[in-house]
């Protein structure tokens, strides 16, 4: 990687997109190398803490629905889906990491059909689907996510479940280290500007995530005409000792890592 420095401040979309595509391209093979066993070529977990769809129940029943995985990766999730019995179907940014979806269809058996878009221009027809849902895919990386949680709305259909994972927004006041240097508050939980990573060498934004409150999230689907119905901060599981990134059992003893939403659209 290029020496970067770390900014915050404002990123839009166009610039997002430029930047995340690119860097999920570059970090594909080294994500499914360290993360690939974790989440299991047909498992579906919602985080670092390991909590599973078998056990959360986001989504309801699948079985004979349409389901639609925002920011699908390599298509773990989904696949999971296809084995409960729902037709579940991936779109992602990153050329690569659909390409590790497909080594996985071949590998598995379990084919999960893949799209190449963005969270914010859906390529679906309104009403398509039953069931939309992102697990640490996209929302985090988009920033008109108005624009994202709407075109959600438009290819649900009504009563459809709406079902997401991202960072957890209090962990946005701590440094990211999973040690106890994470467990300092140091950053304001309403700064929304984003964390940028930047080139040293060009000055152009290499990597961008978002930042929202929980009030924002609520707003945000309030908005786009859902009713919010869980909201699950998984605990850290006794014995779960894997760090992932920020995440680690020093930090999980004491602050959520990882933020579950559930939403229905209004019927
Ligand atoms: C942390 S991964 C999660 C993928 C998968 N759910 C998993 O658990 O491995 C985030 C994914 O979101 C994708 N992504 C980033 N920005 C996106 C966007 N604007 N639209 C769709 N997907 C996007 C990335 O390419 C990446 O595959």
């Amino acid at each position: 990687m290029p020496p970067v420095h770390v900014e915050r401040r404002p990123v839009d979309e166009r610039e997002s997109r430029l930047a995340n595509g690119p860097d999920w391209d570059r970090y594909a093979d080294e994500y499914q190398h360290t993360h690939g066993a974790f989440l299991g070529d047909a498992g579906f977990v919602w985080g670092p803490e390991g909590l599973t769809e078998a056990e959360a129940g986001m989504l309801g029943d699948v079985a004979d629905r349409d389901v639609l995985e925002v920011g699908s990766g390599a298509g773990q999730c989904s696949r999971w889906v296809r084995t409960q019995g729902g037709r579940a179907v991936g779109l992602d940014l990153s050329h690569r990491q659909l390409q590790h979806s497909r080594r996985i269809d071949e590998e598995s058996g379990v084919v999960v059909p893949s799209v190449r878009g963005t969270a914010t221009a859906l390529p679906f027809g309104d009403a398509s689907f039953d069931a939309v849902f992102c697990s640490f895919g996209a929302l985090q990386f988009v920033s008109e996510i108005d624009v994202a949680v709407a075109e959600t709305a438009r290819v649900l259909r009504p009563g459809g479940r709406y079902a997401f994972s991202i960072t957890h927004p209090t962990r946005w006041m701590f440094p990211d280290d999973p040690g106890e240097a994470g467990l300092v508050a140091s950053q304001s939980y309403w700064d929304r500007r984003p964390y940028v990573e930047v080139d040293d060498a060009t000055g152009e934004v290499g990597y961008v995530e978002h930042h929202r409150t929980l009030g924002d999230w609520v707003g945000l689907l309030s908005d786009a005409g859902f009713v919010l119905t869980r909201l699950v901060e998984p605990e850290w599981p006794a014995g779960h000792d894997r760090v992932w990134g920020g995440w680690s059992a020093v930090r999980g003893r004491f602050t959520p890592g990882t933020a579950i939403f559930a939403a229905d659209l209004r019927a």
